[in-house]
């Protein structure tokens, strides 16, 4: 029997290769944008599919399931499964799988570059170039900081968030303090990493943030008001992970107030809008949501988006299913 899988925009080569190798037939959106809600449901209406492919900017929730009733699994390109209504979709029985792992040194490298972007003023200095203000060598122009011997506040120690305290502490001379919900045994082993019990108590004693945990009920503004109000004047915020997980409006009040020194954001509470006023602040980089945007990332993240479906069809355990509790 043959399968059929919807997928929501094209994905690499040898993700597709893989599905087509097994004979299981595909239709695929092929405009290069996020495909409009109208134009998915529509699609899914035409034909029964088994499989979705999803990308993080389709919401597959109610409404998807009931409008593709024989969809078994839904395989999400990416890590992060936020835009995935698991627990709905897990109700009726539908698998939903990720690709954890396949993009872990692809933003733990991007971190590090923001982070050492941030702290060298590399932005502005190259905007002050194109300007033509470069008028010979100066002694005051564009001083930054260290990153060695300071502490690396890092919310989040899986994968991802480990990985870049692993660059920052054994590459840079950074000491790392952790906040999760779990501790993580093998960064405090590999990297002298001390786990600090919650948020409130870890802010005090950074001097960079960086957040890496998935966005869940439970992470929905883990950064508020209050939180900036406890961060060092000069401490710098990482955000590679969810926007939603920062408060952003608030956060750029606490960055005018001068509450922290700056920040480097590549993905926002309502993607792909800003908050209102955060490109206009200095202290400020703003990427396109690009940290997992390596060709071997991605590469890997379309080989195992096909290989939880594959699975799903040979009567395989999923090894990538998303397990919520
Ligand atoms: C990207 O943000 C991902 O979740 O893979
Ligand atoms: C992602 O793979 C993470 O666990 O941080």
């Amino acid at each position: 029997m043959s399968h059929r899988i919807y997928i929501t925009r094209k994905i690499p080569d040898v993700g597709i290769k893989m599905l087509q190798d097994k004979g299981y037939e595909f239709d695929m959106y092929m405009e290069n944008q996020v495909i409009p809600r109208a134009e998915m449901l529509s699609a899914l209406k035409e034909k029964e599919y088994d499989a979705l492919l999803t990308l993080l900017t389709e919401h597959i929730d109610a409404e998807v399931f009931d409008t593709a009733p024989s969809v078994k699994i839904v395989s999400n390109y990416a890590v992060g499964f936020n835009n995935v209504d698991v627990v709905e979709a897990n109700k009726r029985g539908i698998v939903v799988a990720n690709t954890p792992g396949a993009s872990t040194s692809a933003v733990a490298e991007f971190t590090v570059a923001l982070i050492l972007a941030l702290t060298h003023k590399l932005i502005d200095a190259d905007q002050f170039m194109r300007d033509g203000k470069y008028k010979g060598w100066d002694p005051y122009i564009f001083l930054g900081t260290e990153l060695a011997g300071k502490t690396l506040g890092l919310i989040g120690a899986g994968r991802i968030g480990s990985e870049a305290a692993r660059m920052l502490s054994h590459g840079l001379g950074m000491k790392i303090k952790y906040y999760d919900t779990r501790r993580n045994d093998v960064i405090e082993k590999e990297c002298g990493a001390v786990f600090v019990s919650s948020i409130e108590e870890l802010l005090p004693l950074a001097d960079v943030v960086s957040i890496h945990v998935p966005l869940l009920p439970t992470t929905h503004h883990l950064l508020n008001r209050d939180h900036f109000k406890l961060m060092k004047k000069t401490a710098i915020l990482i955000n590679t992970s969810r926007g939603p997980v920062v408060d952003e409006t608030a956060l750029v009040t606490a960055l005018r107030e001068g509450l922290c020194a700056g920040a480097a954001l590549d993905v926002y509470e309502n993607e792909p809008h800003i908050a209102d006023g955060l490109d206009m602040l200095p202290n400020v980089i703003l990427t396109p949501h690009i940290g997992s945007a390596t060709d071997i990332a991605r590469d890997t993240m379309a080989v195992m988006a096909a290989q939880n479906i594959i699975e799903f069809f040979e009567g395989e355990e999923v090894k990538n299913k998303v397990v919520v509790s």
